[in-house]
């Protein structure tokens, strides 16, 4: 499969109307079959986001002699409770989360393995989980703190660890490695990371305690398997909520979304800056508050964002310039240099792809500076590869005078398949082609 190959090409002015769901969260796919892979027993998992990075942690787990059924693209039912050397190195391609939470699993095994990704993935940066794996005694090495990632069979116990960066991935790779140690395996984090795999773990019977900041996890219980519907990601909806926003006459609701307070930092920014949008929880999913999300065009007024909001919304800065952009006034962004090691650099990259349509951005060392309202122009930008900056982009062009075409797109499907024709369900005029 050429990943370059597939593009967007967005036409601007149509609005957004309609009522849509999105596909299931990314973080709580990958979570529900590596987690699965570990309960004594039998999970069912519906609503299952089948994308590019989720199916590398499914293959993964089926590598390791895990059974799975897949009755539908969503539905699974995972028969947990072994796992077993894979013949060869695992690859995560492009999955963060997938390789992270999935090392922490494979640190406690008692047989090695080797992690390895896409040239994107060993990029980025391994320390982070390296680091406190190694001190909990695991065997783990790398090249130089990227992947692939060598790991040997060894003792591991608790430890009291305070995370530097506020990561879920770092936490989850931690707190997985902490259910093979000896003794409690205490965790504080410097600010509020999504908190699914707390979540899920104490859904399954885990020995876990929050307080505040701090995460105890106390080993020995056996995992019980799940039975969940994963909620719609808030990360996807994002792209829709600003889209309808930003073009005039748009009207969309969006169901059965994740509302997990560590997810929703965009919406506070968002009503910050007037955003005419209406929350309406509706029920419980996988232990996760989920609902329904009205979003009709706003004028936006420009905002701060910093502090705890901050990886409150990690996934979402890319498509707040593009918001920003649209709206009145200055907005500011501090803080949030962790965007620079994700897929991309995505301060980096989208101050540079939407420069090519005009945008006037100030990048800062932790963040950006955006005065609006600016018009953009419409123009022949890149998705490099990376999921969010590809959707981001083709939002801006909904917005960009005349017609925008985003290359290398196919990524969107990393995260959000059907990105392009959910937004044509709902009007928009983008289409998918091939280069
Ligand atoms: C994720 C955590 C975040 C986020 C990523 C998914 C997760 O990364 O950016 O898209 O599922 O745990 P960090 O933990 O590195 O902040």
């Amino acid at each position: 499969m050429d990943r370059a190959k597939d593009q967007f090409v967005v036409n601007p002015g149509v609005p957004l109307r309609g009522t849509t769901a999105v596909p299931g969260d990314k973080s709580l796919s990958h979570r529900a079959v590596l987690l699965g892979a570990l309960a004594a027993g039998v999970s069912q998992v519906r609503g299952w986001l089948a994308a590019g990075d989720t199916e590398a942690s499914l293959r993964a787990i089926q590598a390791l002699g895990v059974p799975v059924e897949r009755h539908s693209r969503n539905e699974l039912t995972i028969h947990g409770g072994k796992l077993s050397p894979a013949a060869g190195a695992l690859d995560l391609l492009n999955a963060g989360t997938g390789i992270r939470l999935l090392a922490g699993i494979m640190a406690g095994q008692p047989f090695g393995s080797v992690l390895d990704g896409s040239e994107q993935l060993r990029r980025r940066p391994m320390k982070r989980i390296l680091a406190p794996l190694q001190m909990m005694g695991a065997d783990i090495h790398s090249v130089e703190n990227h992947a692939p990632l060598m790991i040997r069979p060894a003792e591991l116990h608790g430890i009291q660890y305070d995370m530097p960066v506020a990561s879920a991935q770092v936490k989850s790779a931690v707190l997985l490695a902490g259910l093979f140690a000896k003794g409690a395996t205490t965790i504080t984090q410097p600010g509020p990371a999504r908190d699914h795999t707390e979540r899920m773990l104490s859904a399954m019977g885990a020995d876990l305690s929050v307080e505040g900041d701090t995460v105890v996890l106390n080993p020995g219980n056996v995992l019980q398997p799940v039975d969940m519907i994963v909620p719609g990601d808030i990360s996807s909806a994002a792209f829709l909520i600003a889209a309808a926003l930003l073009v005039p006459g748009s009207d969309i609701t969006l169901t059965g979304i994740n509302l997990n307070e560590t997810r929703t930092g965009l919406l506070d920014v968002l009503l910050a800056m007037n955003a005419d949008i209406t929350i309406t929880e509706t029920g419980l999913e996988a232990g996760e508050p989920v609902g329904t999300i009205r979003v009709r065009h706003s004028v936006l007024k420009g905002t701060d964002v910093g502090g705890d909001k901050v990886v409150r919304m990690i996934d979402e800065f890319p498509i707040l310039m593009v918001a920003a952009l649209g709206a009145e006034g200055t907005t500011i962004v501090r803080e949030a240099e962790e965007l620079r090691v994700k897929e991309t650099d995505r301060l980096a990259v989208m101050t540079a792809e939407l420069r090519k349509l005009g945008a006037e951005i100030t990048e800062t060392k932790d963040g950006f500076v955006i005065t609006g309202p600016q018009d953009l122009m419409a123009g022949v930008v890149d998705g490099h590869d990376d999921h969010r900056i590809a959707m981001s982009m083709a939002v801006a062009g909904l917005v960009a005078e005349g017609r925008t075409t985003v290359l290398d797109a196919r990524c969107a499907g990393d995260s959000f398949p059907g990105f392009a024709e959910t937004l044509v369900s709902l009007g928009a005029d983008v289409r998918v082609s091939e280069m």
